[in-house]
């Protein structure tokens, strides 16, 4: 049986050497330019971490897909394709603000099987491998035990499209009363992380990608949390919304969100 410990083992490399690049880049020329609007940036650290993590990847296992925030999809025949974020938390990293993340996974026949996220700032490392559980340096995570929704810190964010931020932030005004705090900190995979890690009771966002998600959910089911759509049912890489959350107070969550 593969218990993907080679797998872990090279998106912890990858990771780690795309957290050199952020660190190497601050307060140097970032080169920024502009995606959909003026607020998606990308530098060349999100570039550079790319190319790196695309270079480990794929020397170690040449025949898997990938699906890179910066470069598209790598197809292949397999059935396994990595997820990658390079530099999830862009805008955070160009302003010095220090919450940003590596993000990377990798999904076997449509289930997701490793999730690798580096918090560049503070090297926290959080790591999931399918039914063994989730690890922050190593040491086990849980989500935390909180079981109403007025006692939850909750976390979100809002994409880069101004009629999609309108539309998270009718959401957000029905959350805003009935949870005791809500955060916008601005890298997804790290929101989810810090849901593994209990830092977080709840997170929920809209229109985010694949490579957002993918390592981040591993990690909040792996936590003891749960994910889903809106509705309840699974969440899908390319699903419009994602509700994650330690499980209690999901069904709390879920209601607000109708
Ligand atoms: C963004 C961050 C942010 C979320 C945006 C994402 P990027 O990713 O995860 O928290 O609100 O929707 O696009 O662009 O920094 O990789
Ligand atoms: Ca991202
Ligand atoms: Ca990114």
């Amino acid at each position: 049986m593969n218990g993907f410990e080679s797998e872990l083992e090279v998106a912890t490399r990858a990771a780690r050497c795309a957290a050199e690049i952020h660190k190497a880049g601050r307060g140097q020329d970032l080169e920024i330019a502009f995606k959909s609007t003026q607020i998606d940036l990308v530098t060349r650290v999100d570039t550079d971490s790319e190319r790196a993590i695309r270079e480990i990847l794929q020397d170690a296992f040449p025949g898997d897909g990938i699906v890179g925030e910066e470069e598209g999809e790598t197809r292949s025949s397999s059935t396994r394709r990595w997820f990658v974020d390079p530099l999830d938390g862009t805008l955070n990293y160009t302003h010095s603000f220090p919450y940003y993340c590596v993000s990377i996974a990798l999904e076997v026949d449509g289930v997701l099987a490793v999730a690798v996220v580096l918090d560049s700032v503070r090297d926290e490392l959080f790591t999931a491998v399918s039914g063994g559980g989730a690890q922050l340096n190593g040491q086990p995570l849980a989500v935390t035990e909180r079981k109403h929704l007025g006692e939850s810190m909750l976390g979100t964010g809002f994409a880069y499209s101004p009629e999609r931020m309108q539309e998270n932030l009718l959401y957000f005004e029905k959350m805003l009363p009935l949870a005791r705090a809500i955060r916008r900190p601005g890298a997804a995979a790290l929101d989810l992380a810090w849901t593994a890690a209990g830092r977080l009771d709840g997170f929920w966002e809209l229109y985010l990608n694949s490579w957002d998600v993918a390592a981040g959910s591993l990690l909040v089911t792996e936590a003891g949390g749960r994910v889903s759509d809106e509705h309840g049912g699974p969440h899908r890489l390319d699903g419009r919304v994602i509700v994650a959350s330690n499980g209690r107070i999901h069904d709390e969550l879920l209601t607000a969100l109708q």
